[in-house]
């Protein structure tokens, strides 16, 4: 018998939505700002008090084991972020690390000794909200950015990741987040689905089979500017009229690659000056295109990048392309999708298998442990917004289901 103590744990989830710099129900917890920090301090308690021993790395994922019989086998990983994007919801990534705590306090309560360690983490930076990059401590550990790179990225204030980290509290070199490949024997994260698919059909797991492969580019548009009544029409270079092309380009691009699972988003658009009264002369959009499969992905990357060239030539616009990320997909591993599975019959959980659209930290995990991914039913399938909502029973069933993965993977 498993009894997941679901009060402690929506009370939890609760105390953790108010440690945020935006008034509830929204929650914005930025890297390294007094809320990210709040949070780290109250796991890192929570950890302690569950008898796991503790650690941060050099970015701050922060590591808390239960030591198994045989400490010195590969451990089987859990857990996921608490960082939250600007006027977000409370439970993107809150479930699987404070969910992820209560599956081992389910566990300790039931009596199980496991024979592999089971360790929680809590990766640094999922979102990309701070340095423009997603799973920034998830991509250290598992070589998917190199150092000295990740070094170097900047925030919009202009503050370089290295610097802000050491401020922070958190030393080491970048290079020693790294993980081996026999690190873990297996990971595994709990999530909400983020999608309506769950709710939809009325099922309370989805075991998750792949990741889709997320591709970003920052664009920065430089045009001319001036005075919004005195320069004349033909003349213009306005960079916010280019933009404005560009935005209905991804768009297009991803309405036309041939697939229905390609999709684009403008998400940021800053114009400069800003004036009511001033022809924008400079404009830095990000572009963030996606499909389950990288062909079609890459496809309306490219027709994105080639209406640019041409909408910059027509209007006399200077274009700066980078790309920040260019990811391919994940595959799950088999085997731990039928644990998933098995963990969900013997929980008395229906359970479908489904592909993941949104990315995880599970996406690069994926490269050095055989991972898998459990997925609950959420609200109308909403996610980044103030109204996203998983209910208890469904938060206390992905628990469930994902003490009796660990315990499965960890005798393995
Ligand atoms: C993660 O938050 C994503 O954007 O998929
Ligand atoms: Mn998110
Ligand atoms: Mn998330």
């Amino acid at each position: 018998m498993l009894n997941v103590d679901i009060d402690r744990l929506i009370a939890e989830l609760d105390r953790l939505a108010h440690m945020s710099d935006a008034e509830a129900p929204a929650v914005t917890r930025v890297l390294y700002t007094q809320p990210d920090m709040r949070a780290r301090a109250m796991l890192k308690e929570m950890c302690t008090a569950a008898g796991l021993q503790v650690r941060e790395d050099a970015v701050g994922n922060l590591f808390a084991r239960w030591l198994g019989r045989e400490p010195n086998l590969p451990a089987v990983g859990t857990g996921s972020h608490t960082d939250a994007i600007p006027y977000s919801g409370r439970y993107d990534g809150t479930v699987g690390v404070l969910g992820g705590l209560e599956a081992i306090r389910t566990l300790q309560a039931a009596g199980f000794s496991p024979k592999r360690s089971i360790e929680l983490l809590m990766f640094t930076s999922e979102e990309p909200t701070r340095f423009g990059i997603g799973c920034v401590g998830c991509r250290l550990m598992s070589g998917a950015i190199e150092p000295a790179a990740c070094a170097e990225l900047r925030d919009s204030a202009g503050a370089r990741f290295d610097d802000v980290r050491l401020a922070a509290g958190f030393t080491g070199t970048l290079a020693s987040a790294r993980l081996g490949s026999d690190y873990y024997s297996a990971f595994v994260e709990l999530h909400i689905e983020q999608g309506p698919i769950l709710e939809d059909k009325n099922l309370a797991i989805g075991a998750v089979t792949a990741i889709a492969a997320p591709a970003a580019l920052r664009v920065e548009l430089t045009g001319s500017g001036g005075h919004a009544g005195a320069v004349l029409m033909p003349i213009r270079r306005d960079a916010l009229c280019a933009a404005a092309e560009i935005v209905l380009a991804v768009e297009a691009a991803a309405k036309e690659s041939g697939s229905p699972d390609t999709v684009g988003t403008v998400g940021i658009c800053d114009v400069h000056p800003g004036a009511i009264n001033s022809v924008p002369s400079e404009v830095n959009l990000t572009i963030d295109i996606r499909d389950v499969a990288p062909g079609p992905r890459d496809g309306a990357v490219e027709r994105t990048r080639q209406v640019i060239d041409t909408v910059c030539a027509k209007r006399g616009v200077a274009a700066e392309i980078e790309t920040i990320h260019s990811d391919p997909p994940a595959a799950m591993a088999e085997h731990v999708v039928r644990a998933v599975e098995q963990a969900a019959v013997a929980a008395g959980a229906s359970c479908i298998r489904m592909v993941s659209r949104a990315y995880h930290d599970s996406l690069f995990m994926a490269r050095i442990a055989p991972t898998g991914m459990i997925f609950i039913p959420c609200y109308k399938g909403y996610s980044h917004r103030p109204d996203e909502y998983s209910s208890p029973g469904a938060i206390k069933t992905g628990v469930e289901v994902l003490a009796r993965t660990l315990r499965e993977l960890s005798e393995a």
